[in-house]
Order: structure tokens, then sequence, then C-alpha cells
């Protein structure tokens, strides 16, 4: 989901709609757009893309206008169609709103303003929430900032919103509690995105508002700001933005996630870049050199996350553990928040996530800090929510993920864990010189490893037409390559709608196997190094049951050529390191199965890119 707003003195239109396409890899099921053409305000809805909203505002409504609201809904409350989409209208018709998030206590505020005489036309929470503003602003006698700020204090839930009023065509209200709010500054005129993407070619200059903060965007004027609790002054914090316009396009390939794959061998080099100074035999990491005591003192670390970014914290897990001797528990955000986890103050909390927006890592993170827990960050987006929330943190400089299925980040995430637990073995005495800068040097080698896997595209695409009409399949992997399994599955999932199941290959034996027959396509991870003899044996059980065994394999294996019925084939790499490599052509094969099964690769039904509701 995700919400675009102009005002200013250009047509408000093609900002938006172009705004909201960019915004489009958030995930969303329905888009709208409300324009002030001067008298009053002209509302296109619909269910369905960008691309609709397109097609039937160009014939339904006039485009004229130079302030403008555009959404696009991930739905919450209330099935994704033409009346919940947004904007939404107050009962006068004279305030718009655009909203994303939940109003979690909208119930007994809709209860109360029927009673009122207010009517409700939509199911969403939202519709709730622009009426309660209309109702303060006309029992109270104020403006439409003040009205937005006393209705805030009444709601519970989470909210990134933009509304404005016909009756004062030169303001827009935005404010924020848990969903991201940019604001991008031109010479006379003014941007609201979730974030910068849709504003970035016309200014490099923006804000953003950070929680329980709310800003008067006024043409002609400074953004004013204050806290939506006390009423106090907040001073712009206007930043220079270093995105480039390039980063966001599809730059000659098809799909937003196949460049985001072969971004891949340049995104690890530029999360190592800088910091892994081999020759000398260094990490230089100022988050962990700060607190380096913080990490060695620490009882355990607990890595939180979700998604593909809990399965980086699995890879983690056996990385920390096996090199640096720390003890790790992964958990997912959304259970660990609310199971009364125990922690202390000796406890070392990563959290890891692309967006830095997840609101169950968030809220994670939040408890851990109380609890005096030492909390880092690993995200992506530079001046996300959790990379502000945490004690200290490392980026993983991938550049933007558009595509909702995560590749780049995945293997960026594993490269930042990978040399923190690299320096913290070396600190701890665990490594010795020599054995550190052994490690060193193949990390050096990984991006042109990982070119070489790049290479088996065209096999893995002839795999992929073998079984691109499967309706299960079945993902084995041990070791470091158990969450690799995890993560394989996701994709195809994620993407193609195949059920898929990842497992540790030896777990198999307790239940999955009895789902193996002739149209079980297995995809077995059988590198050298990792358990190697105990993969092949399982490739056996399969064999026996005539499953279909397609085995990543390291270059030159030849027994598990002889059983499988498709192997593809990976450099060889230390162990702990054959993840980057194993995962490749696991993402290539999800991306082709899904392009020949018609599906939207880059907008996967039902899925969001950044998960900001719990
Ligand atoms: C969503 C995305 C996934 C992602 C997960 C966690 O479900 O579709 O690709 O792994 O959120 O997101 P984060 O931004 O915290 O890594």
């Amino acid at each position: 989901c995700g919400i675009v707003g102009y005002i200013g003195h250009r047509d408000a239109y093609p900002i938006i709609i172009k705004g909201l396409q960019r915004l489009e890899y958030r995930g969303y099921d329905s888009a709208g757009v409300a324009l002030y053409d001067g008298n009053s305000i002209n509302l296109s809805k619909t269910k369905g893309k960008v691309d609709d909203l397109k097609s039937k505002s160009e014939s339904t409504i006039s485009l004229k206008g130079s302030l403008g609201i555009g959404h696009t809904r991930w739905a919450t409350h209330g099935v994704p169609n033409d009346v919940n989409s947004h904007p939404h209208l107050s009962n006068s018709g004279e305030l718009v709103i655009i909203h994303n998030g939940i109003i979690e206590n909208y119930d007994s505020i809709k209860k109360e303003l029927i009673k009122r005489g207010y009517t409700f036309h939509s199911d969403t929470d939202t519709e709730v929430l622009v009426n309660l503003i209309e109702e303060v602003k006309n029992q109270e006698g104020v403006k439409l900032g003040k009205a937005v700020q006393i209705a805030l204090n009444q709601v519970v839930g989470a909210y990134a919103i933009a509304v404005f009023d016909v009756k004062k065509p030169d303001e827009i209200v935005v404010a924020k509690l848990g969903s991201p709010l940019a604001i991008g500054i031109g010479q006379d005129e003014f941007f609201i995105a979730s974030d910068a993407s849709p504003f970035i070619e016309f200014t490099n200059n923006a804000m953003y508002l950070e929680d329980e903060e709310m800003a008067i965007i006024r043409l002609g004027k400074e953004i004013k700001l204050r806290k939506i609790k006390d009423d106090s002054v907040v001073y712009p914090n206007i930043k220079e933005l270093q995105l480039n316009i390039e980063e966001i396009e599809k730059g000659g390939y098809d799909h937003f996630m196949l460049k985001e794959i072969y971004e891949q061998p340049r995104a690890i080099l530029d999360t190592y870049r800088g910091r892994l100074l081999a020759d000398k035999g260094l990490i230089k990491m100022a988050g962990v050199d700060e607190n380096i005591e913080k990490f060695l003192n620490a009882n355990r670390i607990i890595i939180v996350a979700c998604g593909t970014s809990w399965h980086a914290g699995l890879v983690a897990e056996y990385i920390f553990e096996d090199l640096a001797r720390i003890p790790v528990e992964v958990e997912y955000a959304s259970e660990f928040r609310y199971r009364n986890p125990v922690i202390t103050d000796k406890d070392v909390l990563i959290a890891i996530s692309q967006s830095g927006e997840t609101a169950d890592t968030l809220a994670a993170i939040k408890l851990a800090k109380e609890k005096g827990a030492f909390v880092f960050g690993v995200c992506n987006v530079v001046g996300s929510s959790i990379s502000r929330e945490t004690d200290a943190g490392a980026y993983t400089h991938a550049g933007p993920e558009i595509g909702v299925a995560s590749t780049k980040a995945f293997t960026t995430q594993i490269t930042v864990l990978t040399l923190i637990a690299l320096k913290l073995a070396k600190e701890k005495g665990v490594f010795s010189q020599s054995k550190y800068h052994e490690f060193l040097t193949e990390l050096e080698n990984i991006p042109s490893k990982v070119e070489k896997v790049l290479l088996s595209n065209a096999l893995v695409e002839q795999v992929a037409a073998v079984y691109k009409d499967a309706t299960n399949c079945l993902y084995l992997g041990r070791g470091y390559n158990f969450p690799v399994a995890l993560e394989g599955a996701l994709k195809l999932k994620e993407i193609s709608y195949i059920h898929a199941e990842g497992y540790p290959a030896a777990e198999m034996k307790h239940g999955p196997i009895a789902l193996i027959d002739e149209h079980m396509p297995v995809f077995v991870i059988a590198t050298k190094k990792g358990h190697y003899e105990k993969v092949v044996s399982n490739i056996q059980e399969i064999k026996s049951r005539k499953g279909k065994i397609i085995a990543i394999v390291t270059e030159g294996d030849e027994m598990v050529r002889d059983l499988a019925d498709h192997v593809i084939e990976v450099p060889e790499t230390f162990e702990s390191l054959t993840p980057l490599l194993t995962t490749i052509p696991l993402q290539l094969l999800s991306y082709h199965i899904a392009l020949m099964r018609g599906c939207n690769v880059d907008q996967p039904r039902n899925l969001a890119k950044s998960v900001t509701v719990e």
C-alpha cells in the first residue's frame, strides 16, 4: 500500500499516477485518486491496478488541478472493491483523506458518529477517521490541522495520512504513526509519498516524518511540524537524497525481480566494499566496532525478523554459532513480541529487515529495548524506521529492492551478518589470523562466483519448463542450506502460487516422505561441503519412491548427477558461504515458473513489500 500527494503549480494527476506506479512494488489490490480542480473534488477509485485506475479516471473525471492525493490499498478492513478504495470523503464532501495503516478502535468511534447522524458508505476504518476529523472540526470550530491533531489523539492504531479541505485548497495536512511518510520539497511545490521514489525526479530535498508527528504543508509557507500528542514544535530535518532514478527503474530487464537477481554480484560487493579490507586482514564496521564489548559480552544473540529476512536470520544462526561460537536464537518478530520472552541487558538483539518498516519487527525492537537489551539493526532502506529505532546497525547497501519477492536483500543480509560473525570470531580468538584471512579472501571471491551461477539461467529455465505445472514441491537442505530450502520454497509459493515446503533433508522421513510419488518435484541442495553423504542418502530415499529430483550440486559432482533428474552446478566455496550461491538458482527457478504460469512476478497477489500492519 502506498500514498502520494502533490500541491504546487504542475498538474497533480500525472505526478500522482506515476508516483502510484512507483509504489506498486509495495503490494496492493485497489487504487484511487482525488483531485481538486479549483471548485470541487473529483474522485476516482477502483479495485485492481493503477493501470485500471488510469483508464477509469481518464474516461470519467476531470483531471485538472494542481492539488491531489492518490492511494494504493492493501485491504485490512473490508474487501478490495471500488467503494472501500481510498481516497475517502467526509459526509459533507469537503474533506478528503488517504490512509495507510489500521485504526483499531474504529468500531466504537463509528458507533458514536452514527449516533450523531453520520452515514458510512464503505467498510473501512479510514472513512471513520475522516468523519471524526470533520466532527471535531465542526464541534470545536478549529482549522483542519488542529482537527486532525485532536482526532488522532482519540484513535488507537497505526497511520500515515494525508488530508485536505476543499475550503482551504492551499494546504495538505499529513501525520504519521507506524507507517512511513516522506515529504519532498521543491520550488513552490510539495510532494508527499510513502517513500521518496515518486518524487525523486522532481526534487532531492526531502524529510521523513517521525512517529507521532504531523505536518501542515501550505503553499508559499515553511512546513510546520508538530508532535501530535502535546503540540510541541518540531524543527524539520531536511535531507538531500542520494537515490537516483535509474536505481528504481527496470534498466532493460522485463521485471524488477530479474534485475535484482542479476544485481547480486554488485550488491554483495557494495555490501562489503569499504568494510572488508582483506589485504590488511581487517573488517571495519562502525556499528559493530563502537559496540564490540556488547557483542563480546553477550550471553546470546537473539535475531528477530519476518519472511525472507527471517531466513537470513536462520543462516546467520549457523554462521554465528559455527564461526564465532556465540549462542543464537532466531525468532519470528510477530511471535517474539507477544510471547513474553525472557530478555536481559546481557542479550544482544539483531533485527533484520529489508524495508526497515515491518511493524512486527519494529515492535520486537521496542520490547527488547525496554528490557535493556542492546539492539542492532540490519536494514536496507537508509533512514527507515528500524534503522532509526535501533541502538546501532549496519546497512546492506543492496540498493532499492522493488520486486515483492526479496532476492538481493537476502544475499546482502547474509553478507553483512557473515562480516559481523567473522569479526567477532577474530576478536574472540576463535579464529587464527590465517583462518580469518582465508575467509576474507574467499568472501571477496563470492561476487564472481555468483556471476558464474547466473550463467546457469538458461538451464534453470529449461528445468522450470518441466515443472511449471506442478501443484506441490518440496525443498530440502541440511545445515547452512536448510534455510536456503525454506527460502527456495517461499520464493516459489510467493510468486507462482504453487504450494511448496522447505524441510531439513533428514526431517523428510518424519512426514513429507508420505507425499512423494512420481508427480512430486523435490529440489535438493547437495553441495560437496555440508553433510554431502547424508544428503545423498536422502536423495536415494526420494528416488526409491519415484520422486523427481532436481539437485543443486558443486561443480564437477558425479555421484548426484547419476541419481538426479536434473542438476544445477554452483562453484565450490566454504560451507558457510554456500547459501550465497545455492540460493541463486532457486530464485531464478521461481522467476521462470511464475512467468510461464502467467503470474505477476513483481506484484504477486495478496502480498505487500513492506508490511506496516501487524
Ligand atoms: C514481506 C515481504 C517479504 C519480506 C517480509 C519482511 O512479507 O513480501 O519479501 O521478506 O515482508 O520484510 P522486511 O522489509 O522486514 O525484510
